[in-house]
């Protein structure tokens, strides 16, 4: 039965350019949706951008525009790059449209209606001179702990505190500079506990992937907190209905724009039923793809406002985790914090939908853009296994057959094996575990190659006698190639695309049992173009240059629930909480060669190292002083933990962690000169 389906992916905020943080989700959720209409089923495909809230008003005032200008020049960018990207929606809309404002203040209504929304005086910092209540990220000062200068509103980013604006020692607004003043104001909030049994019927319907359980629990035994709604003016947003200075929240309205952009597809297209997919019992189904930093609010203020104003709830949520690129966090200084539309100066949208769809299990851990092995796994799956099987057997057919394939398969059970991997590639599809598809396809590809290989047409094509088998194993191997590549449609639709051209006939699920025979194939172009490093080392130094070109870091959303971070703790008198080896594994600790030592300015246990790690040279703090002069370590050998997380440190960013041991005073102890280890070697 054809299913009516609606699904989502984050909105990406306004105030930003789309990276490859965000192309992990759309990519994803493409994949999944192509995947679904290949099935035939009835899917809209919708996103717009988020587009209110503090960040947007201030960038556009920084540059001078109305906000109203900025988003719309952002749009213009963001469809440009999930079009260039193939990212397939049926709607890439904006959250400051008439249909969202009319759904957000219709929702907002019927909760107030119900006694869902509650008002209360709240004290909050406020900057005398702009006239404007100041949200956490536009406050700075001294950290109450560690005393660090310029430390924004709720935490730390040297000592890993966290704290309430008021804490901060000495605090100033970054927008005006001026001290922010405690003011009292009036708040509307949504009554989120009141839905605590709901949500929690919903959540074990497996409407939430069963990993983030911990996550959820974890929210309920703390406690569901009413949620603050309101904003006070100056707010780009929507007004609050009866106020004259109250806006919503952005992340009220924000979610409503999925409905938003939902609306305005139907309106444009006439024939699609808008209410019958959001009914209270509706059998269509719905699915939002997010990102894990995001669930909170998916899993719990989306779901209430859904059941709170009689609408049905999402079906399911599909959670990924984060992109790192080679094992770090994305960072501007190193170029590897990359826009969507740097990378496709360089490459090929599919070589990354390949990548990503590889490295994706479905699960919500983060995956790494190792960028060696991306250069390295695209050109050997994509051209060495699947473009290969093509090139080696289409020529024969053009030079020797006039194009025609054989009127008949003659390898009924290798071709069988082919087909009979659908149902694993459905199932894979449907859960979004697109990296065990692959991982099943590319082995059925190094069948095919196996076969070519030890039939060898290219000999068989000297040979006239021989003629008919090589017709024979051509047209097969074409057939082993036809189903791989209907299977990978999906991921490489322009891909896909060529091969139909080439074949001269549709990829379709429902043609892959259907041995294409007896007829016409056009001639064989290259269908994919090998990628190299010295690509990613223009790539990387172009996204050095973006940087330059943007000057500032930019604002991040005004966000509830992406600042907690984990308190770090120096007490080394216990033995920390067992590991297991799985997470040791994680750890690439690796051979480096100290290649500069510096003392570093007011920090009396510091040095500044730069270590040749083999791939790359890395900057380091250890604190080292103590034990070693910096002249005495250069040249010498230590050990790095290499993948560790980047920090922001006073005195600079350090790029990972040099490992020593010893009771500390004179007794530090790195490698030894002359052990024999090279650089960049990994330490099991
Ligand atoms: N505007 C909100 C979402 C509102 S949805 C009603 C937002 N925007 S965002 O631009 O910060 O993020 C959009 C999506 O991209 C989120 O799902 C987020 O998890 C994802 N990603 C942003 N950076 C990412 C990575 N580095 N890696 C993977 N996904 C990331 O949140
Ligand atoms: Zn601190």
């Amino acid at each position: 039965m054809t299913k009516k389906i609606l699904v989502t992916c984050a909105l990406p905020y306004a105030n930003g350019s789309i990276h490859l943080g965000h192309m992990l989700e759309h990519i994803q959720g493409d994949i999944w949706v192509r995947y679904q209409r290949m099935k035939g089923n009835d899917i809209h495909f919708v996103c717009a951008d988020d587009t209110h809230g503090t960040p947007v008003m201030l960038k556009a005032a920084q540059m001078n525009i109305t906000p109203e200008e900025m988003i719309a020049e952002v749009n213009k960018e963001h469809l440009r790059d999930f079009t260039d990207f193939e990212i397939s929606f049926d709607n890439y809309y904006t959250t400051h449209s008439p249909e969202n404002e009319f759904f957000s203040t219709s929702f907002y209504k019927k909760l107030k209606e119900k006694g869902h929304i509650k008002t209360r005086t709240i004290s909050q910092l406020y900057d005398p001179e702009k006239n404007m209540f100041l949200p956490d990220r536009f406050v700075k000062g001294a950290c109450p702990k560690c005393k660090s200068p310029d430390q924004y509103g709720d935490n730390c980013e040297v000592c890993g505190a966290t704290y309430s604006p008021s804490e901060l020692i000495d605090p100033y607004s970054t927008i005006s500079g001026a001290k922010p003043e405690m003011k009292d104001t009036e708040h509307y909030f949504f009554d989120l506990p009141a839905f605590e049994g709901t949500l929690k019927e919903w959540i074990s319907s497996g409407a939430v992937p069963e990993e983030m359980a911990n996550k959820l629990k974890e929210w309920f035994e703390s406690g569901l907190k009413q949620w603050d709604i309101s904003r006070d003016a100056p707010y780009f947003g929507f007004r609050i209905p009866d106020t004259d200075n109250k806006y919503f929240y952005v992340w009220l309205d924000a979610p409503v724009g999925y409905l938003g952009s939902f609306k305005n597809l139907c309106d444009r297209r006439g024939d699609i039923n808008f209410d019958e997919y959001i009914a209270k019992n509706s059998s269509c189904q719905m699915y939002h793809f997010i990102g894990k930093d995001i669930l909170y609010f998916h899993s719990l203020f989306w779901p209430a406002m859904l059941h709170g104003t009689d609408h049905r709830m999402p079906t399911r949520l599909f959670v990924h985790g984060y992109v790192t690129v080679n094992g770090a966090k994305m960072s501007k200084s190193k170029g590897t914090f990359i826009k969507a539309s740097t990378y496709l100066k360089h490459f090929t949208p599919e070589a990354l939908r390949y990548y990503y769809a590889a490295k994706m299990n479905g699960r919500t851990d983060d995956l790494d853009l190792n960028l060696e092995d991306f250069v390295a796994r695209v050109n050997s799956d994509i051209v060495n296994k699947l473009v290969n099987l093509a090139s080696r057997t289409a020529v024969f057919i053009t030079r020797s057959f006039e194009g025609k394939l054989a009127d008949k398969l003659t390898e009924d059970s290798l071709f069988s094996r082919f087909v009979s991997l659908a149902p694993t590639v459905d199932e894979c599809y449907e859960k979004c575990d697109y990296g065990r598809a692959i991982r099943e396809i590319m082995a059925l590809a190094d069948e095919a190659n196996r076969y070519v290989d030890a039939n060898a047409p290219w000999v068989l094509a000297k040979d006239p006698a021989q003629k008919e088998k090589l017709h024979e194993i051509c047209t097969n191997s074409l057939n082993m190639f036809r189903i791989l590549a209907t299977y990978l449609k999906p991921v490489l639709p322009t891909l896909a695309a060529e091969v139909e051209k080439l074949l001269n006939t549709e990829l379709t699920l429902e043609s892959i049992a259907k041995p294409l025979t007896g007829c016409v194939i056009s001639e064989f172009k290259p269908l994919f173009r090998r990628i190299d490093m010295k690509s990613v080392q223009a790539m990387i130094s172009d996204s050095k240059e973006d940087l330059v070109k943007a000057g500032a870091k930019p604002a991040g959303g005004e966000n509830q629930n992406k600042s907690a971070k984990s308190k770090k703790s120096d007490d080394d008198s216990v033995i920390a909480p067992q590991i297991t080896i799985d997470d040791f594994a994680k750890v690439d600790l690796r051979v480096a060669r100290i290649v500069k030592a510096e003392l570093v300015e007011g920090a009396e246990k510091l040095l500044s190292l730069e270590l040749d790690i083999g791939l790359e040279h890395r900057h380091v703090f250890a604190g080292i002083r103590s034990a070693y002069k910096p002249e005495d370590l250069i040249g010498r050998l230590t050990v790095m933990v290499a993948n560790l997380a980047p920090r922001k440190m006073k005195f600079g960013v350090s790029e990972g962690m040099v490992c020593a041991a010893g009771p500390g005073g004179k007794d530090i102890f790195l490698l030894s000169p002359d052990s024999g280890a090279a650089p960049g070697m990994r330490i099991r």
